[in-house]
């Protein structure tokens, strides 16, 4: 039997992962940030198919929705990379050098902060401390295959982990 969506009824519900959470939380005043955070973990990033579409089942209006996401930090409206590089600004990366570590990463990807390659590869977010400061500076990588972190960073150690993780992909 195929699965059917919960707002409009039809079969073939393209957001068929998202099904368990809207059905507990979509009539729940004050449930619309653990819904989108829901549909982040599942879809990477909130697309405006899914902000239409969860607007359908909890009755909220898209732009309402939208007004949401774009507020809180933790919401990505753009797709991002196979490899989500979290590289650390906290105080004792930054300390550390982690300035020079993300002029190195964004000149060797071509990429800014917030930004995805052009290949799909890589997003690049910098974030407040990771919890691992005795190894500033420090960047986690996450995919698919799990979070990796690589600690006391140098340009030419980043750059080498890049081009591993290329490789790989
Ligand atoms: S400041 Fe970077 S891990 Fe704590």
């Amino acid at each position: 039997m195929s699965e059917k969506c919960c707002c409009c009824g039809n079969s073939g519900n393209q957001f068929k992962e998202l099904e368990p959470t809207l059905e507990k939380y979509a009539r729940v005043p004050g449930s619309l940030i653990t819904i989108l955070q829901k549909a982040q973990e599942i879809y990477g990033y909130l697309s405006i198919d899914v902000i239409h579409h969860i607007s359908k089942a909890t009755g909220i209006k898209p732009a309402k929705i939208y007004g949401v996401a774009t507020f809180y930090a933790q919401f990505r409206l753009q797709p991002i990379g196979k490899n989500l590089i979290m590289l650390c600004q906290g105080t004792a990366c930054h300390v550390n050098g982690s300035q020079m570590i993300e002029e190195a990463v964004c000149e060797y990807l071509g990429i800014s902060d917030g930004e995805t390659t052009e290949d799909g590869i890589f997003t690049l977010n910098n974030v407040a401390c990771l919890g691992c400061c005795s190894l500033a500076p420090v960047m986690m990588v996450q995919s698919a295959d799990g979070d990796e972190t690589y600690g006391n960073l140098t340009k030419d150690k980043v750059r080498e982990i890049l081009a591993e993780i290329r490789e790989r992909a």
